[in-house]
């Protein structure tokens, strides 16, 4: 069996995700991937970073979480209020990073995932903006360290777009990408085509969850500006920077400069 230690920073929705997830597939990880995954430590913004080497209990970690109370609230635990000094004191096998995409400076995800390829951990990551402002030097470092940068859930989530064209169609000779990037517009784009009123839809998308509370990231195409800078740099090795990608303000339509 093999035995990984995972550090999860950031645990909101997609760090919780990933926590419930392990809990329910931890059958299928044992019997059909030979995998033990223990959950070391888990940080916040609000509660900081904590540890317990025999693993956290993630049933008491969601509990705390939906009832908002400190995550220190955790038995036998080890607490830092700082993510990255806790990581840095405590180590894993791999970190799963999921704090807030930023595309200005990319931190603090950044830090995080710099740190921990430094530190010759593994690392998978949800957080757009460290991949799409230096997806390149990234790669490079954990080429370095001989440890894997895994970003699929960066661009579509759980469509395999990044894997499939790099490893999937290794040798093809991909000229162009075209789609729509992003799950909100996607659903406002079709229900307008069917003839429904933008503010209208936008509304009926918030009260069901596919859109946040302040959509802008989505509707003023933030975020796939971020997915298109990922997918230039690693499907066509073209670091481009947020400026060099022409956008639509209002519906979020790209095209490369
Ligand atoms: N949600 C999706 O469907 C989806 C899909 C694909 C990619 N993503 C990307 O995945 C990332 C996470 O998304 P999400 O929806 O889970 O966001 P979220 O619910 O806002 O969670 C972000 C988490 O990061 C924590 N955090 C912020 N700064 C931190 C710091 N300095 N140290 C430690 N933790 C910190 C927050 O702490 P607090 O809880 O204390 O605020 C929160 O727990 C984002 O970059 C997003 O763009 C999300």
């Amino acid at each position: 069996m093999k035995h990984i230690r995972l550090s999860i920073i950031g645990f909101g929705t997609v760090g919780q995700g990933l926590a419930e997830l392990l809990v329910r597939k931890q059958a299928v990880l044992q019997q059909q991937h030979g995998l033990e995954v223990t959950l070391v430590s888990v940080a916040n913004s609000r509660h900081g970073f904590i540890y317990c080497k025999e693993g956290l209990h993630i049933p008491t970690l969601l509990e705390l979480t939906a009832a908002g109370r400190p995550l220190q609230e955790h038995p036998h635990i080890r607490h830092w209020q700082n993510a990255l000094e806790g990581l840095q004191a405590t180590g894993a096998d791999v970190l799963a990073e999921a704090t807030g995409t930023n595309l200005r400076d990319a931190e603090p995800g950044m830090s995080h995932i710099r740190t921990a390829l430094s530190q010759g951990i593994h690392v998978i990551t949800a957080n757009k903006g460290p991949v799409a402002l230096a997806a390149n030097s990234l790669l490079q470092l954990a080429h370095q360290q001989q440890v894997q940068l895994r970003m699929e859930a960066t661009v579509m989530a759980g469509t395999p777009v990044i894997s499939t064209i790099r490893e999937g169609m290794a040798g093809a000779q991909i000229s162009t990408i075209r789609g729509i990037l992003n799950g909100t517009t996607n659903y406002i784009l079709s229900a307008m085509a069917a003839g429904r009123d933008y503010a209208e839809v936008l509304t009926e998308a918030q009260a069901q969850g596919y859109a946040e509370a302040d959509p802008t990231a989505d509707v003023e195409g933030y975020d796939a500006l971020a997915k298109t800078l990922i997918l230039a740099a690693v499907v066509f090795g073209q670091p481009l920077k947020p400026e060099q990608v022409a956008w639509k303000h209002g519906l979020s339509q790209l095209n490369c400069l």
